[in-house]
């Protein structure tokens, strides 16, 4: 099944099958520098926050993601998989690439790391 998935900061939209995580269907956007690290939840650079939304989270690393992470939804899209329309938020890294990299956006999200 195939679920559409909007970025609530840009306001773009994307599908995502359900097999499919999260970040492979950010990748498909096509934006330059969205970090993709080592697509099993261990690296911590593919960090969104999940707003609402049916989702199934696979195992991921603590270091990265703590239970309190986790109970407001920052998880690492590599190991989130749809299962209904998301809204989610970018943030950390990914917050750079996908929303400096905005064409209506550019130069609003700053250079903070
Ligand atoms: S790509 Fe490494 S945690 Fe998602």
């Amino acid at each position: 099944m195939r679920h559409e998935v909007t970025i609530d900061d840009t306001g773009e939209r994307f599908e995502c099958i359900e097999q499919e995580s999260v970040l492979a269907g950010l990748a498909r956007l096509g934006r330059r520098g969205i970090p993709i690290g080592c697509r099993g939840g261990g690296c911590g650079v593919c960090k969104v926050e999940i707003r609402s939304g049916d989702f199934e989270a696979k195992r991921m690393s603590r270091d990265h993601v703590s239970p309190e992470d986790e109970a407001a939804g920052r998880l690492l899209a590599c190991r989130v998989f749809p299962r209904s329309p998301l809204v989610l938020s970018v943030i950390g890294r990914m917050q750079k690439a996908v929303v400096a990299g905005h064409p209506s956006k550019r130069g609003e999200a700053g250079d903070g790391r």
